[in-house]
């Protein structure tokens, strides 16, 4: 487990930006935290970092946005899910399971239908008004990323 602090809106954003930058076909990305904890504003740079096109994106269903950057993204939000049972009547093995990225708000709401493979994001509030905590756990395919990330520093 990797814990990262981040002090700013712009902190996350960059980390976001340098996680995308390193993600590779069919790497889930499950982000968990509260309301305001940062998980739309790390997604942004995760987007950012893929390569994707804001603009381009069509949402396929309300709570998935998807874009084709260097790989096929898939950005879910699926805090207004009432079950996983939901999501396996969109069919969404097609997208976790698929060659794309997936980037998972409120993944704790479908913990049940996660790959095995993934690499989970929990997001806190710190001691200071602009403070997070984010800590990383992932699969052995991410130990070279969680590595890099013990060391990393995105303050400037
Ligand atoms: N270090 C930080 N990292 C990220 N956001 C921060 C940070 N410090 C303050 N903020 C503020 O916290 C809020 C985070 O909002 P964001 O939409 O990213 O959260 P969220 O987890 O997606 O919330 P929700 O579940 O309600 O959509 C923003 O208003 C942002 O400006
Ligand atoms: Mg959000």
């Amino acid at each position: 487990m990797v814990t990262y602090i981040s002090h700013s809106p712009e902190e996350t954003r960059r980390l976001g930006r340098w996680l995308g930058a390193r993600l590779a076909p069919g790497d889930f990305v499950a982000l968990v935290g509260d309301l305001g904890a940062g998980k739309t504003h790390l997604s942004g740079g995760v987007l950012e970092g893929l390569g994707v096109e804001r603009t381009g994106g069509s949402p396929t269903f309300t709570l998935l946005w998807e874009y084709q950057a260097r790989l096929p993204v898939y950005h879910w939000d699926v805090y207004r899910l009432c079950s996983p049972d939901d999501l396996e009547d969109l069919g969404y093995e097609e997208y976790f399971y698929g060659n794309g990225v997936n980037l998972v708000e409120w993944a704790d709401r479908v913990e049940t239908l996660w790959p095995d493979d993934h690499l989970r994001i929990d997001l806190r509030y710190g001691e200071g008004d602009e403070d997070r905590v984010l800590t990383f756990r992932g699969a052995p395919r991410h130990a070279q990323l969680l590595e890099e990330l013990q060391h990393a520093d995105f303050s400037a």
